[in-house]
Parts: C-alpha cells; structure tokens; sequence
C-alpha cells in the first residue's frame, strides 16, 4: 500500500467521474474485461467474510426484453408518486435504464444463508449481507470506469419479477440489475443533476462534531 501520485491520482479520479449511464452501443465487450469486473466485484469487503454474492450474467435478447418490461411497469407505476407534486411528467421523461441496449447485464444477487447461522457480525446488523454486496458493486462500478465500460444500476423492478425471469430461488435476494456496454454519452455530472431533477448536496452541510447537533468545528467542543 504505498501509491505514487500518478497511482493516487487515477483512483480519485475513477470516484469522481464514475457516473451512472443508460445509453449504450451495441459494440460487444471483451471477455476479458467483463472478467475483471466480475473479479473486482468478488473482491469486495463483506461481512464475516461470507461472500453472499452470485452473478447472473444476461446476453440473451429475449431474456433482457423481459427484464426491461418488468423494469418499464415499475417505473409507470411509480409515476403516480410524482403526480401530486407536478413532477411526474418530468419523471417519465427520464431514461431510468438501459436495459435492452446494453450488450450485458448482470444480476447480483445476495444470499443471507451463505456462511451459515452465525455470520460474525452479520448477527448485529441482518442487512450487512446486502451492504457487503453494495460493496460489490461499487467496485465492479469503478472497475468498468478503468476497463472504459460504462455501467449503470438499475433498481426500478419488482423482485419478484426478476426472480421469476431469472428463476433465482425464493431465498435468495435479487438485489441489483447492472447494465455494461460502451458509450458515446459519459456525461460529467449525474443524469439526474443535468436534468435538474437533483443536485449534489453542499458537503460542509452534511458534516457534524463529536455529536449530531454540533455542526461547528471547535476544537475540544461537543
Ligand atoms: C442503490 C441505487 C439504485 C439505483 N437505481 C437506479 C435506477 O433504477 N435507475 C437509474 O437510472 N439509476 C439508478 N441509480 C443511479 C443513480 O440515479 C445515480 O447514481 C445518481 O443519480 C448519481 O449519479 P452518478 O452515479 O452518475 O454519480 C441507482 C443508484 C443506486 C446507488
């Protein structure tokens, strides 16, 4: 563990500009690569060390059409929040998943039975098995960064529609659908912040001091 700048530098800047795509080209992907961001996903941190990820790799059109329709019912059933609020035109307008054009999508998928009764840890907080695997994905995000694949995290489904398509066992979670394709649209800001639907919170707002209601820094101070 001993980075020179150069070295330093490439890992912020894979955090910094990383984004969340949803257009992508049909150009297929190197196995290789998909190889790397899968390994770069199995080498995340977890909860006793348990592992609880599988990844199910879809290629098949007919497959990706079924999870895109499952993907579009959610998202016009979700609309109707917006409706209230004026917004839920603009909410529909948004591509909310790329789901069909990308050549690969990957389904991680966590197992709360891996690693057996007693996870250390995991007995404290039950929801450390899907966070492990949050941590997953955000290695196999900053992975697709450096291999010069764009990804994107798609979550406007119903689970069980996902196990169903892709006959993943009742016990186990279908926790995220990541889409992997090149692209001619890497935006430098989030989608969601151009559109102007969200903006990137001020960060000195979201710091506190040795207690939730301090937000001034003052040395000793709580
Ligand atoms: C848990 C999670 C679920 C997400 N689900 C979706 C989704 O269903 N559709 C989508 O377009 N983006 C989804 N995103 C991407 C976010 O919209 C995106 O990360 C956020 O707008 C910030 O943009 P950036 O990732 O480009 O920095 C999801 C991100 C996370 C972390």
């Amino acid at each position: 563990m001993n980075f020179n700048d150069i070295q330093r530098d490439a890992v912020y800047e894979a955090i910094h500009n990383r984004r969340d795509i949803r257009k992508f080209l049909p150009t297929p992907l190197e196995e290789d690569k998909i190889r790397n961001i899968l390994l770069a996903g199995h080498h995340a941190p977890s909860v006793g060390f348990m592992q609880p990820w599988d990844f199910i790799l879809v290629t098949a059109p007919e497959v990706k059409h079924q999870l895109a329709e499952a993907a579009d019912k959610e998202r016009r059933a979700l609309a109707i929040h917006f409706a209230a609020e004026g917004r839920d035109d603009k909410f529909l307008a948004i591509k909310v998943e790329g789901l069909r054009e990308a050549p690969l999508t990957v389904c991680i998928t966590t197992d709360p039975t891996r690693g057996g009764d007693h996870v250390l840890g995991r007995n404290s907080i039950p929801e450390t098995d899907i966070l492990s695997v949050a941590c997953a994905i955000q290695n196999m995000w900053l992975a697709a960064y450096a291999e010069g694949i764009a990804m994107g995290w798609v979550s406007f489904y119903k689970k069980s529609d996902v196990r169903r398509i892709l006959n993943i066992p009742p016990h186990i979670d279908a926790t995220a659908l990541l889409s992997f394709g090149y692209t001619d649209e890497y935006p430098d800001q989030p989608i969601l912040e151009k559109s102007g639907w969200a903006k990137r919170q001020t960060f000195e707002n979201l710091l506190h001091f040795n207690s939730w209601d301090n937000k001034e820094k003052k040395e000793g101070s709580r």
